[in-house]
């Protein structure tokens, strides 16, 4: 179905899951909403991220999405249930969580850490979708906010100040033991390797332990629904698909930290959702 997948987040970190779909199914047109007027959605209210969510569903669904995906963290804990009810099966959605909750437990690990924002950590949501699935896990949690300023900022370049802040909040006795580490943040994929590099020189004696990222495995669990639902685009065309990266904020300091996102630099366009005259048509 030539309809494109429609992507949103509270600003651009979700462009690290944008730039994942568009990988592996490079015949998908995106549209992308970054929230960047009310960023960040990690120290905001449950209800404020569900209206901001349900908005922006709309402004996609408008746009035809075929299926939304929730490409940020703190709305898939607060939003996904009640997005779900609201479209009622008619348009599929995706959140963040639950492809790499199921990925972990498809491991088997004993104990796992998750680090994500503080709205997130304090939802309890991958903690207590972990032990749904499975009981016996022991879930060690921490909310590491200060990651997702340290790469907004670009100052996650300065290796020293990263690797202070990584050793500040991993050096937790909590994570002593952890088998597996799941970054519950759309920011953290970018700084994946100076974690995993983190604990490689910290457990000489121990395995370090394994990093997931949300990414890979939500690209992929949209591939298995559009594929399901018979969805897929199976129209060849020369041309690669032309995204679409609205934001109801825009400032060139945004756009200049697309490529850290997204792997090179875009071009936003400013929809002011915010303001919008209420008219009929
Ligand atoms: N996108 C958010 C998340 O994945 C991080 C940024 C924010 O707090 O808005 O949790």
């Amino acid at each position: 179905m030539n309809a494109p997948i429609g992507i949103f987040d509270s600003g651009i970190g979700g462009l690290t899951v944008a730039h994942a779909i568009a990988q592996l199914l490079p015949n998908e047109q995106i549209i992308y909403f970054g929230d960047t007027a009310h960023l960040p959605y990690g120290d905001k209210s449950a209800d404020a991220i569900q209206h901001y969510s349900a908005k922006i569903t709309d402004f996609l669904l408008q746009r035809n999405c075929k299926i939304i995906v929730i490409a940020c963290n703190t709305a898939s804990s607060v939003a996904f249930r009640m997005l779900k009810n609201y479209l009622a099966d008619k348009t599929p959605i995706i959140n963040v969580i639950e492809p790499v909750v199921r990925a972990v437990v498809n491991s088997h690990f004993k104990h796992v850490g998750v680090i994500a924002t503080k709205r997130t950590i304090q939802t309890n949501i991958y903690p207590a979708t972990l032990n749904y699935l499975q009981p016996d896990l022991q879930i060690s949690a921490l909310a590491t906010h200060a990651f997702v300023t340290l790469i907004e900022e670009n100052v996650h370049k300065n290796k020293k100040v990263l690797d202070a802040l990584i050793e500040h909040y991993l050096s937790n006795p909590d994570f002593d033991n952890i088998e597996a580490l799941i970054l519950g943040c759309t920011h953290y994929p970018i700084i994946k390797h100076d974690i995993e590099r983190f604990f490689e020189q910290h457990r000489s004696n121990a395995k370090a332990p394994k990093i997931f990222d949300s990414i890979e495995t939500v690209a992929l669990r949209v591939k298995e629904v559009l594929t399901e639902r018979n969805l897929l685009n199976t129209e060849t065309s020369n041309t690669p698909p032309i995204h679409h990266f609205y934001v109801s904020d825009y400032t060139q300091a945004f756009e200049q930290t697309t490529e850290t996102f997204f792997g090179q630099k875009i071009r936003l366009e400013h929809f002011p959702i915010w303001e919008m005259p209420i008219l009929d048509n």
